[in-house]
């Protein structure tokens, strides 16, 4: 059997990775893929697009301890070929969100027979990596291809590239960069100072996804654009990031990428004209 395709998606909060993941697992299933879209964020929101703005049942809510459980109880059957499973976590300002999702990959590397039936997993992963707990896909060996959403702003290429430094960590042999998704916030970034930014850190642009009215509209409505707006420009960006990924168009050995170390990050920043200039 051939291997699963297994991506994660990190980057800073806010910047767009429910939104992608929600899109690819949607363009995936309709190509008839067998799609398992795993959220690991507490706030359980990766699949309310796919449910129509309902949230299904997290795991942190219907069970306290996994053992004795079977994977298909843990499991929500959003459409045909498309199953969501939402680690959940504790209330705000309680607990470890990061240790839910390391107690599910735990789980799921024991019950890996289980998920045999897919060909797709997408895990959607809140993005602060300096909680040991989200990197766990990545630690348990379940995520091989890391992906990275990032708009313009600095603060979000700052997340970029930590991603970068953990995605090439000699302990994580095994993982491979799949490349940045580009999801703007300005849509006049300017494309050289983003292909800048990739080149030195050795990983390609897999897609640049313009602001966009229809997916802040779908999500309103509990969908995705491929419902909401099927023939606008954003559903055909989002079919064309599912196929570069679908072909690993681009993907290199976490090992061959190169983070920059913080002071040459700022010396990026203060001399990158991101923004075309007015004048
Ligand atoms: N290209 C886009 N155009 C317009 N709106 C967008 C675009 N991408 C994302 N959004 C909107 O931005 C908001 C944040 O997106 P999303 O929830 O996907 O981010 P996230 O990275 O998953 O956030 P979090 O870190 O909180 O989980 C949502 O309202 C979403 O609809
Ligand atoms: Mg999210």
């Amino acid at each position: 059997m051939r291997r699963p395709l297994t991506i994660v998606v990190y980057g800073k909060g806010g910047v767009g990775k429910s939104t992608t993941c929600a899109h690819l697992a949607m363009s995936f299933a309709r190509d008839g893929r067998k799609v398992l879209l795993l959220g690991c964020d507490p706030k359980a929101d990766t699949s309310l697009r796919l449910m129509g703005g309902r949230r299904p049942p997290t795991i942190v809510d219907m069970v306290t301890g996994l053992e004795g459980h079977e994977f298909r109880s843990l499991v929500t059957n959003a459409r045909a070929g498309l199953d969501v499973l939402e680690t959940g976590g504790p209330p705000p300002g309680q607990g470890c969100g990061g240790r839910s999702v390391a107690t599910l990959c735990q789980y799921l590397e024991d019950h890996a027979r289980e998920m045999s039936g897919y060909d797709t997993l997408i895990f959607d992963v809140l993005g602060d990596l300096v909680c040991g707990g989200f990197v766990a896909p990545l630690r348990f060996g379940l995520g091989r291809d890391v992906y990275i959403v990032s708009s313009e702003e600095t603060a979000s290429l700052f997340a970029a590239n930590n991603i970068v430094k953990v995605a090439s960590a000699p302990y994580h042999e095994g993982v491979f960069v799949g490349g940045i998704i580009f999801n703007l916030r300005q849509n006049d970034a300017r494309p050289e100072a983003l292909e800048a930014f990739a080149a030195r850190l050795g990983v390609g642009i897999t897609a640049v996804l313009p602001r966009d009215r229809d997916i802040l509209e779908s999500e309103e409505l509990g969908l995705t654009v491929f419902e909401h707006a099927p023939r606008g420009p954003a559903a055909a960006r989002f079919r064309a990031l599912a196929a570069a990924i679908e072909a690993r168009e681009g993907v290199v050995p976490g090992a061959s990428v190169k983070p920059m170390p913080a002071p040459e990050f700022a010396e990026y920043v203060r001399h990158q004209k991101i923004y075309r200039s007015r004048g």
